[in-house]
């Protein structure tokens, strides 16, 4: 059903409450805050009433996890990180009328209201099961405390929840040699007890719902999952956790357990909505409860299963509410072929891009809607991004603006000018630009926002070609007057313009308002206005100051950010080589009696018939002696002379292929077997003893 339809009285949209351990990246926006900011802009534009929410998603055990790694408080870390989190969505205009928090007194207390209300109708199972256990901490530990060799790839710092080396799915008992991320100690068994939301209990309903009732307006990928999850069968989720920080568990008798995070945080949209109401001084109710409310969940989609089938069954539960109208999730967003990954810092982190592109927030918004992963993953690549600006917005869009109003400037005076006759090209472009409002309006109730960004370009398109087709430049040396009328007709896209892109590119939008002097008009242009109204910009309408919408990328800036990822690359590599494993103990008395020494190699060749031995006469400060060494795949005879080395000159003297070594050279060899060798960092004397 459409928004547009009338159908509903109001939409409330909500955004995925981003977790507060770390900084939001572009695959966040690209996914979820982008789409959503995009289509309740839209829709106020349309002058619909919409409420649009969001917040900080502070529990669950990643936040004490990176608080430790961190060397903070839980406290410290959700502060830091939320703080950081608004500045990042109030830099790129992502416009909620409420961003809250999840440690915020009014959630906490929402979520236990909702957790008691369930309880007391009998809605929960009360189960005792056997969870992994921490004997030395005292504590049980979640899939995720719980570290080990992946069964798979045999990864040996594996999550229980998941391995990051393979990206599989774990449970905490399948790792081998698990051991605890708090103490080390190897996690035993435990009886819990645990309130289990009977979601078999629900199949019928979200069977019917949405299997039925949203076949045709769901997106394909939210339906296909949705279907997959139902037809698997469902299973009892618990709802409560052996944990310490999170929102106690509301009961007698279940000190030290707190809710699920995956329980309270979609109710962070309604303590959000409630923080609003307050604020405002309104009513929060008809937001959730009155069947005229259109209810919007904007996801990625590994959220799926939690907004369609669990929130959903709580809801439905609970009684007292609507249930989602859409939930238009997407897919992933790839960095340059890569997953994103918070932990490699494989990301193109919005704080750090604002400092690399200042003020440039709206062309990330169109790279990323115009690429957006609404179908499948796809790929963000910096040579893309530098292509949708360099050749889209400044090459179309920026251009057709700068043209009409350099030339307005130029040959009339700075102001609309009268048309005169309006020749079959004039109407034809005024009644094409006539018909975006309805193309962009389509697209996006379809939640098809690449498709809306790309009629917004085909809107400065057309201006485009227009301009490029009739050359008022050249026209005005002859004919004046016609000039004037080609101007007339430019202006008037300009100005669909102006307000058909407020969605996708609010900060240009604001600025081409200020150049097209909207604030003058008489009657404000509006969405709604655009296909009737007969003249946007009426003649004598006076416009304001030019100024320059987009500037081109230079080559030397994206290469700049490829070289920052190969950095990334590199040093992600070199941590994660694996190290040979330490030796057993040896004792001092072991140690001593190793005796090294600076030696210098005097003479080199390759022993004939061998592959790897190279035959060494090496100066050793005590004597002049044959050291064979299997070194001849990394270096040649010749580079090795002359150089000096360390020895190990009491080692037993052993023969290989019939040649006597007395003794050995040191060399360092990584994982990659590259080798070193080990000499002293100024010449020394041969002999000289190392200890
Ligand atoms: O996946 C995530 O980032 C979660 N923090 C999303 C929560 S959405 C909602 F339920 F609050
Ligand atoms: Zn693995």
């Amino acid at each position: 059903m459409s928004a547009a339809d009338g159908t509903f009285a109001r939409t409330t949209i909500t955004a995925a409450l981003p977790y507060t351990n770390g900084p939001i990246h572009i695959g966040h926006l690209a996914g979820v805050y982008v789409p959503a900011d995009i289509y309740s802009r839209y829709l106020r534009l349309r002058g619909r009433e919409v409420l649009f929410v969001c917040g900080s998603d502070e529990h669950g055990v990643a936040i004490p996890m990176k608080a430790a790694k961190e060397g903070i408080t839980p406290k410290a870390l959700i502060d830091k990180y939320d703080g950081v989190i608004r500045e990042s969505f109030e830099a790129f205009g992502i416009a909620f009328d409420n961003y809250s928090r999840t440690s915020a007194p009014i959630h906490h207390q929402t979520a236990s209201e909702f957790f008691t209300r369930l309880y007391e109708q009998g809605d929960f199972q009360e189960q005792v099961t056997d969870q992994l256990y921490d004997p030395e901490a005292g504590q049980f530990l979640a899939d995720r405390f719980v570290v080990g060799t992946c069964p798979k790839c045999g990864h040996k710092e594996a999550y229980g929840d998941q391995c990051e080396n393979c990206g599989s799915s774990l449970n905490a008992t399948d790792l081998i040699h698990p051991r605890s991320a708090i103490s080390g100690a190897e996690p035993v068994l435990k009886q819990t007890r645990h309130w289990f939301l009977p979601l078999d209990r629900y199949e019928d309903f979200l069977r019917e719902w949405i299997l039925e009732g949203h076949k045709q307006d769901w997106k394909p990928n939210v339906y296909g999952q949705c279907k997959s999850w139902i037809d698997e069968g469902l299973k009892p989720r618990a709802v409560t956790r052996d944990l310490e920080w999170g929102i106690p568990v509301p009961l007698k008798g279940a000190e030290g357990k707190v809710l699920y995070v995956w329980f309270d945080a979609p109710i962070g949209y309604i303590s959000s909505t409630k923080e609003w109401a307050e604020r405002e001084g309104t009513d929060w109710e008809v937001w959730w409860k009155d069947p005229g409310t259109r209810l919007l969940h904007f996801i990625g989609k590994d959220n799926i299963v939690f907004h369609c089938i669990i929130f959903p069954s709580m809801l439905r539960a609970h009684g007292d509410y609507v249930l989602p109208d859409n939930v238009p999730a997407n897919e992933f967003l790839n960095l340059e072929g890569q997953k994103l990954s918070t932990s490699k810092n494989w990301a193109v982190w919005l704080h750090e891009y604002l400092i690399d592109f200042p003020d440039m927030q709206d062309v990330l918004r169109y790279a990323l809607t115009a690429n957006a992963p609404e179908t499948k993953d796809n790929d963000f690549t910096w040579k893309d991004f530098q292509a949708r600006n360099n050749s889209e917005l400044v090459a179309i869009f920026g251009n057709f603006i700068n043209r009409v109003v350099v030339l307005t400037d130029k040959y009339v005076d700075g102001a609309v000018p009268k048309h005169g006759q309006l020749t079959a090209n004039d109407t034809e472009t005024l009644a094409a630009m006539r018909a975006f409002p309805e193309k962009i309006a389509d697209s996006l109730e379809r939640f098809r926002f690449r498709e809306g960004s790309q009629e917004l370009l085909n809107l400065a398109r057309l201006g485009n070609k227009y301009l490029a087709d009739e050359e008022p430049w050249k026209v005005v040396k002859d004919d004046p007057d016609r000039a004037a009328t080609i101007l007339y007709v430019g202006l008037q896209v300009a100005a669909a313009l102006a307000v058909l892109c407020r969605p996708f590119l609010p900060f240009t939008a604001d600025k081409l308002a200020g150049i097209l002097n909207l604030k003058g008009l008489a009657q404000p242009l509006g969405w709604e206005s655009l296909p009737d109204r007969d003249g946007l910009l009426p003649s004598g309408h006076r416009i304001g100051q030019s100024e320059l919408l987009f500037r081109k990328i230079e080559d030397a800036e994206i290469e700049a950010q490829l070289e920052k990822l190969e950095a990334t690359k590199k040093k992600n590599e070199m941590e994660n080589t694996p190290v040979t494993p330490q030796k057993e103990t040896i004792q001092y008395d072991d140690f001593v009696k190793l005796d090294m020494r600076v030696g210098t190699i005097l003479e080199a060749e390759k022993m004939p018939k061998a592959d790897k031995l190279i035959v060494m006469k090496v100066d050793t400060g005590i004597d002049k002696r044959t050291i064979v060494s299997g070194i001849a795949q990394h270096f040649t005879p010749e580079e090795l002379i002359g150089k000096q080395v360390t020895v190990l000159v009491n080692l037993a003297p052993r023969p290989l292929r019939g040649v006597e070594s007395q003794g050995m050279i040191l060399l360092a060899e990584d994982a990659d077997g590259k080798l070193v060798f080990l000499k002293p960092e100024e010449a020394m004397g041969n002999g000289s003893v190392i200890s």
